[in-house]
């Protein structure tokens, strides 16, 4: 593996991928994501705020930004002619492209999560969760890449194959070259992203922000998944939950296309993620739309979060 920290040098995400002795047609997967999320960043920059006039299976209103990411990114990945099945957190079936290729990959995303932060100008992202093969309905554990792109002042994309975690920045001319490899998470967190009304929460939540507030942690919450998980992975330090709440135990999050990828993501760089009693990896889905609560950052601090739940609830 190489060494953890920043580079000095413009490596490309493509030649990085090689490096990283990622498989061809991963590699190409990935590359061709890279590639969607210059048009979603586009779109983002000067397209149309309005809302769509349709809502997705959430009965959430679309946002125009919305629907043309979704189209965006399913196209692309139609494209790459190495995806057999696909999901969006935007539509409600298992789309199939060429469910009966060998050696090809499925595709659960989320094309523009936090999508209701664009009008008030705060980050949003894509997320990405790759598998082998054409059934998306698998425990996280089986992902072989998880990806996320954050659309900040700056756009910069995080991926895992499972050989840690590596971050890019896209630069002038919209390529991608290498921020950081092997991004490493601290065992004890300084900073927490609280999802969710403080009044609903249940008394082992509620006893886990005691527990953060006493202890000096600072509260940076965003409002979206992406932005709040990848502050906690770039500054090392960090958890992000959002719990079960009284009139939601399944909490708001979706196992698929939000929690997957980011469990993945931040246990390759030495953290944790749960749903308080269970490791996010290990939970079988059952549906398409299923959704979990979550604790994910550094480790000592989601083990105190399962804890404070298994005594209190
Ligand atoms: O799932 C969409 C999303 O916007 C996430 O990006 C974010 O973490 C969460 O919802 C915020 O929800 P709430 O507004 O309830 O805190």
């Amino acid at each position: 593996m190489l060494e953890a920290g920043k580079t000095k040098f413009q490596i490309d995400l493509r030649r990085y991928l090689r490096e990283d002795g990622v498989d061809d047609k991963l590699t190409h997967l990935i590359c061709e994501i890279a590639e969607a999320s210059k048009y979603i960043v586009n779109s983002i920059r000067t397209g149309d705020l309005g809302v769509a006039g349709t809502s997705n299976l959430y009965g959430e209103e679309q946002l125009a930004l919305d629907v043309l990411s979704d189209r965006i990114m399913r196209k692309r990945l139609a494209k790459s002619g190495v995806v057999s099945n696909v999901a969006s957190e935007e539509t409600r079936d298992v789309i199939a492209l060429s469910p009966h290729c060998a050696g090809n990959y499925s595709v659960a995303f989320d094309p523009l999560d936090g999508s209701s932060l664009v009008d008030v100008n705060l980050a949003v992202g894509t997320i990405v969760s790759i598998y082998a093969g054409s059934d998306l309905m698998q425990r996280g554990k089986r992902q072989v890449a998880a990806l996320y792109i954050l659309y900040g002042p700056r756009t910069t994309l995080v991926y895992t194959t499972g050989n840690g975690v590596h971050e890019f920045g896209m630069n002038q001319l919209m390529e991608y070259t290498l921020l950081r490899r092997n991004i490493r998470l601290a065992p004890k967190a300084g900073i927490y992203s609280p999802g969710g009304l403080r009044n609903r929460y249940s008394p082992g939540v509620e006893g886990f922000v005691c527990y953060l507030e006493a202890k000096g942690a600072k509260l940076r919450y965003s409002g979206g998944l992406v932005p709040d998980v990848n502050q906690l992975l770039i500054k090392s330090n960090g958890i992000f939950f959002y719990p079960h709440l009284q009139g939601a135990p399944q909490g708001k999050l979706r196992l698929l296309y939000e929690l997957n990828p980011m469990a993945f993501l931040i246990e390759q760089a030495g953290g944790a993620a749960s749903n308080g009693r269970q490791r996010i990896l290990e939970v079988q889905p059952q549906a398409i739309d299923d959704c979990q609560p979550f604790f994910g950052g550094c480790r000592d601090d989601v083990a105190k979060a399962e804890e404070l739940i298994a005594s209190r609830g």
